[in-house]
């Protein structure tokens, strides 16, 4: 009997993607899967129930029918506890689960016991690369968020010498040179604005120049220390938060467009903008806090909502890759169907969930009703050995 995959209709706010494209339908029916995608789950995405049934899907009337009998339950965001109610046991859910700010799923996806993985948690390493969700979607959000920005803002981006006068080009700064900084650096240059950038790695710097940016940053002894083993930054010292502020401080106040994309994985984002410094911008100019769901880059954001601020915009939109739902879900989809390969042993047509391998051991949460993953084991213990302390 063939493995069944089922594809989810996203159920949360805002969230116009989906797991699987008719693309990846039919490379799953090719490696022998029986695939039920739940009714209407690609319209936001403007993929069809027509186009899926073409690749091969067959389509579920509801979410209890696609994810009956289930052995593989394909999502973006973490499902709900009727959805995980219907699955059945030992079924593997794979999706972006959030787990640092859903902790409370973890006693559903073990209470259904269901083997959950998280494609946050995806290595940084080049076996890895086409499996890494966090980044084909920030690269999407970063060229989205300057196009909201240049929506937004009420003046043009590129300098325009006319006989009736010289359009000056919009100065945008961008907070956090990763996948999404990049890109949206990359696209405000495309769309002839003058950029500059900040982030507290010192890698950063020659990539933001590449890019044709100015790069702004803090550089002690301290930076050269501040990037983890897997590319990510750390939190920074109280001192160095200073000495960053004043600088920031400094460049704000010229700017047009700041676009905030700074994060610490697990942690909440860092407070980079504050309220003083938003007085200093010039009326009209506008911030797109792409942080604000991790608390935003700016205390000022609002999680998605256009607010404004001593005539600053604010935009706080929390899944701007949704916003880009199209291309979102393809390469979404895409990284899902590399995971499922990687966990697919074509042999035997069946799954291997493998948790010495060096991937697969660091995106599975939870599985055959009890959490594995280490981050979140060892955070039990903790809160045990307090208790046992306290006792
Ligand atoms: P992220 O989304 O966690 O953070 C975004 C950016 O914010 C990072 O560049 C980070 O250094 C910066 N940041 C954090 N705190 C800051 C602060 N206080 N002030 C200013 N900036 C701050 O990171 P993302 O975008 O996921 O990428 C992190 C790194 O991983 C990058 O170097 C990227 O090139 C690398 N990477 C490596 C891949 C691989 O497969 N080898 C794949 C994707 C990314």
């Amino acid at each position: 009997m063939s493995l069944k995959i089922a594809v989810l209709k996203e159920t949360a706010k805002f969230e116009k993607r989906v797991a699987a494209s008719p693309d990846t339908v039919k490379k799953y029916i090719g490696m022998g899967f029986t695939v039920s995608v739940e009714k209407g789950a690609g319209l936001g995405s403007s993929f069809t129930d027509a186009a899926y049934k073409e690749a091969g899907a067959s389509i579920a009337a509801s979410t209890a029918s696609a994810v009956k009998d289930a052995d593989i339950i394909l999502c973006v965001q973490s499902p709900d506890a009727e959805t995980l109610s219907a699955t059945k046991k030992d079924a593997v859910l794979i999706g972006s689960l959030n787990p640092y700010g859903n902790k409370d799923d973890f006693k559903g996806y073990n209470a259904a016991k269901v083997t959950a993985i998280t494609t946050e948690f995806v290595p940084r390493i080049t076996r890895a690369q086409n499996m890494d969700v966090l980044s084909s979607q920030a690269n999407l959000a970063g060229y989205r968020a300057v196009i909201d920005a240049a929506g937004e803002y009420g003046a043009a981006f590129p300098m325009m010498m006319t006989a009736a006068g010289t359009v000056p080009p919009t100065k945008v700064f961008v907070m956090g040179a990763g996948v999404a900084g990049l890109q949206a650096i990359a696209t405000a240059k495309r769309l002839g604005a003058v950029v500059s950038a900040t982030d507290v790695r010192p890698a950063a710097k020659e990539q933001v120049q590449s890019l044709g940016g100015t790069f702004v940053m803090v550089e002690d002894e301290e930076t050269a220390a501040a990037e983890t083993s897997g590319g990510y930054a750390k939190e920074m010292s109280d001192e160095y938060k200073k000495k960053q502020a004043a600088l920031i401080a400094e460049t704000i106040k010229k700017q047009d467009v700041v676009i905030c994309t700074a994060l610490i994985p697990g942690r909440p984002a860092p407070v980079l903008v504050s309220e003083d410094m938003v007085k200093t911008m010039k009326p009209g100019s506008i911030i797109i806090d792409l942080a604000a769901a991790q608390g935003g880059n700016c205390p000022l954001s609002e999680p998605d909502k256009v607010v404004e601020k001593h005539g600053v915009k604010i935009v706080g939109y929390t899944n701007m890759a949704s916003r880009v739902a199209g291309n979102a879900s393809a390469l979404y989809a895409k990284n899902l169907l590399n995971l499922v390969t990687h966990l697919f042993d074509s042999e035997a047509k069946a799954l291997n969930i493998d948790l010495e391998d060096e991937i697969t051991g660091a995106i599975v949460l939870t599985e055959k009703g009890k959490t594995v993953h280490s981050n979140f084991t060892k955070e039990t213990k903790k809160k045990t050995d307090k208790k046992e302390e306290a006792a």
